[in-house]
């Protein structure tokens, strides 16, 4: 739908934006900037140079995000603008900047994650991911880069569970909530030395662990996921990946509960400097992604839970997509195959 309006103040405009986000249909735009990104990095993949498979992707990314049509700000990237030469915070993307002329773009915050798991690349390992994230404009926290504690859990235990409660607590309700014993859950937790204490409470419930080396947001995802084989998500990561994977929730109906790790005082200027000023607040999904309407999409950049991995076959490239959105509400599972050599190709199921 076209939308013809006549915009004459700033209030007015600005509803105009906003409408035109929420009738416009960007997630299959966004999926070909993830797809692009996925498909960049996969080729570093075992290399073992995460800086150069990091790199790729940015690059892949920053260029397909000039071909959607948004008047996009990135909200969540790379860093500051002086530690980051492309899709730092605050730097402008979109076909309104790469082509300006009269027609115009719906205002968008875009949260980006190029390659969730440099490491998981670089070695070959599951679970890397290309990753983003939009909203309508102020929808999406402007997380610093800190660590944030983390509780994700899927629909059916997302009433239940408290970031301050003891984990046998969070872990019981959880079972019961999913109508299983503690001993058969599986609880994802990210192998680091902080970890030493979550991980003896878990232990001693009885409960499963899957220590991960990195990417705590396509296993926070994989928690929200019926069948995926993962119940939840416990202990400290990112905060920037704590907002994607916020928004990933939102569309799933899933939870994240996080907490900012505040503990020194340049991590309570950076918090200032973004606007927060509460840093005890317990946030969830709602919180980290509170837009209105929220788009996520990630590509499998190597073999993975939910999405296999970047597969080259000569003739092309087949890729595995999670597409999803809040508006109209709807999670596309995509199998892309991109054909470099048009002749002869050959299709397989
Ligand atoms: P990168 O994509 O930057 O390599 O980060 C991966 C990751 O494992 C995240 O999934 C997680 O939130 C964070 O790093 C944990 O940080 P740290 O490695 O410092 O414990």
């Amino acid at each position: 739908m076209t939308i013809t309006r006549t915009v004459d103040s700033d209030d007015t405009r600005a509803e105009a934006n906003h409408v035109r986000f929420m009738d416009s249909d960007l997630s299959l735009d966004f999926l070909r900037v993830v797809e692009q990104a996925a498909i960049a990095c996969a080729q570093t993949m075992g290399q073992g140079d995460r800086h150069k498979s990091d790199q790729v992707a940015v690059e892949a990314m920053r260029r397909e995000l000039d071909l959607v049509p948004i008047d996009g700000t990135i909200v969540i990237g790379e860093g500051e603008r002086d530690e980051a030469p492309m899709l730092y915070i605050g730097e402008k993307v979109g076909m309104a900047y790469k082509a300006p002329n009269s027609r115009v773009f719906p205002q968008v915050d875009i949260a980006v994650d190029p390659l969730e798991g440099t490491n998981l690349c670089a070695t070959g390992a599951p679970n890397a991911i290309a990753v983003l994230a939009a909203s309508d404009r102020g929808g999406l926290l402007h997380a610093p880069d800190l660590y944030m504690e983390k509780l994700v859990v899927g629909p059916s235990s997302k009433d239940v569970v408290d970031l301050d409660a003891p984990v046998r607590f969070n872990l019981r309700a959880i079972a019961q909530a999913l109508g299983r014993r503690v001993e058969d859950l599986v609880i994802i937790v990210l192998d680091r030395p902080r970890h030493k204490q979550l991980i003896d409470d878990i232990r001693a419930t009885g409960a499963r662990i899957r220590l991960i080396g990195d990417g705590d947001l396509s296993a926070g995802i994989a928690a929200a996921v019926v069948g995926s084989g993962v119940h939840a998500v416990m202990g400290i990561g990112g905060a920037p990946e704590g907002v994607l994977t916020a928004a990933a929730m939102r569309c799933l109906n899933g939870e994240i509960l996080a907490r900012l790790v505040v503990s020194k005082p340049e991590d309570e200027e950076r918090c200032g400097a973004m606007g927060i000023t509460d840093l005890k607040r317990v946030y969830r999904a709602k919180d980290l992604a509170s837009g209105e309407r929220i788009i996520f999409a990630a590509t499998g950049v190597t073999e993975g839970t939910l999405m296999r991995g970047v597969r080259f076959f000569g003739d092309g490239t087949r890729t595995a997509s999670l597409v999803m959105q809040t508006h109209p509400h709807m999670i596309r599972f995509i199998d892309s195959i991109q054909v470099d050599a048009s002749k002869d190709v050959k299709i397989r199921f």
